[in-house]
């Protein structure tokens, strides 16, 4: 059965030029694109995405940072797309969880720069989803 979730390329991996590398592996594994937009992430919306680490020592510096430049937004659907998706992007921190292969143990070093969001279950995709693209 065919799932969707969402897809952030964050403000580090668009000005490092990895757009085109993290739409190229979503496309090779076989996922499929339903919806793929530039955006200027407002403070009200990174709060909204956020919402669930609004206690975390870190929740400012992350909503600065996700705030700080245009992020690439997309829908991606498949067969079990929300877990393919984060095997693709490999674990949150770089360099400790994420092996190489992935995009973040590829590409990344830090926790909070770590250059791809993907939904971690169908309920926070469908929620992510409403969200980013109301209506879709
Ligand atoms: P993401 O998958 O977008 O979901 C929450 C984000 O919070 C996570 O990726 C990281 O970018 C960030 N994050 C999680 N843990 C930490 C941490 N210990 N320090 C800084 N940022 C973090």
């Amino acid at each position: 059965m065919s799932e969707r979730t969402l897809v952030l390329v964050k403000p580090d991996g668009v000005a490092r030029g990895l757009v085109g590398e993290v739409i190229s592996r979503i496309e090779r594994k076989g996922l499929k694109l339903v919806a793929l937009e530039l955006r200027k992430v407002t403070r009200e919306l990174a709060e909204q995405h956020y919402a669930e680490h609004a206690e975390r020592p870190f929740f400012g510096d992350l909503l600065e940072f996700i705030t700080s430049g245009p992020v690439v937004a997309a829908v991606v659907e498949g067969p079990r797309a929300v877990a393919a998706f984060r095997q693709l992007a490999g674990g949150t921190d770089p360099v400790e969880k994420a092996t190489p292969g992935t995009l973040r143990g590829d590409f990344g070093l830090e926790t909070q720069y770590n250059l791809v969001h993907g939904s971690d279950s169908a309920e926070s995709a469908k929620r992510e989803i409403d969200l980013w693209f109301a209506g879709l």
